[in-house]
């Protein structure tokens, strides 16, 4: 039997099945290609779909990061590097270690850590979330902003993140989550679900990409539903907080 059997077999697979083209291609295959074709298009479109405050929202995460007062983090996912740039310009001293899975992602994150002098604190490397090289218990945090929704197989890259803490260090997660009060969650579903895609597709030429956003923050297990996950692979002390009415959340744990 696997050694990861937190979350239900049924949701599991329900995890692995969304994913962008629907082709014969694995979800990793298809996210990886699906981020290497919209890199030079990410970082605009994260701006005008979000008007704006998808930077605040990662602003608010390192805040709580740095409550953590870490002086090693790992960034899983880290995409084209914003949330492990806020961190290393927010908290003095810190080292963070950032890994993505698109070679793309990774190439326009260093252009942005070199343009931002912060290459001797904030190293990128291109690798998969679910087998690190990384060291057991050698980070004082792991974090990841909208990365494990995308994970093909969620609970193997949160035991990792789990693995690679230190016992008694961090865990910090911020994932898009859904709505659920009226009538927000009604015209916020409404935009998600049919203008943000065609916005996305045209803005970044992939007819796909967008639509896939939707569908996989839907078969996301957000809430208490993503606290339990945290609390069954080891963490302790798990929280979350939904911001701007809950369109995403930042979950907590610590590392027993
Ligand atoms: C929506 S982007 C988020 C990027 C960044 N963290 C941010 O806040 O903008 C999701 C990222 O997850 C990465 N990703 C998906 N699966 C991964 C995996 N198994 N290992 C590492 N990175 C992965 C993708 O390549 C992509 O860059």
């Amino acid at each position: 039997m696997s050694k990861y059997f937190h979350i239900s077999s049924l949701t599991r697979s329900i995890i692995s099945s969304i994913k962008p083209y629907s082709s014969d291609a694995s979800k990793k295959e298809e996210v990886t290609q699906m981020f290497d074709g919209i890199a030079p298009y990410y970082d605009l479109l994260n701006k005008v779909l979000s008007l704006g405050i998808d930077k605040r929202w990662r602003k608010t995460a390192i805040k709580h990061v740095a409550a953590y007062k870490p002086k090693s983090i790992l960034d899983m996912a880290t995409g084209t590097a914003d949330l492990a740039i806020q961190a290393a310009k927010s908290i003095p001293d810190v080292h963070v270690t950032g890994v993505d899975i698109s070679s793309k992602m990774i190439e326009l994150g260093k252009e942005k850590v070199l343009k931002q002098k912060l290459s001797d604190r904030v190293v990128l490397h291109v690798g998969d979330s679910e087998n690190m090289d990384f060291e057991t218990d050698s980070f004082d945090l792991a974090m990841a902003s909208f990365g494990v929704r995308n994970f093909e197989d969620l609970e193997k890259g949160l035991s990792e993140m789990h693995r690679v803490i230190k016992p008694g260090g961090s865990i910090l997660v911020l994932e898009f989550s859904n709505p659920r009060t009226f009538p927000f969650k009604q015209g916020f579903e409404a935009y998600f679900k049919y203008l943000l895609p065609v916005i996305g597709r045209i803005k970044s030429k992939d007819p796909k990409a967008y639509s896939y956003l939707y569908k996989s923050v839907k078969a996301f297990p957000d809430y208490d539903k993503f606290g339990e996950i945290l609390t069954k692979l080891g963490f302790k002390d798990v929280t979350w907080k939904p911001l701007s009415l809950g369109i995403c959340t930042i979950y907590e744990g610590v590392k027993k």
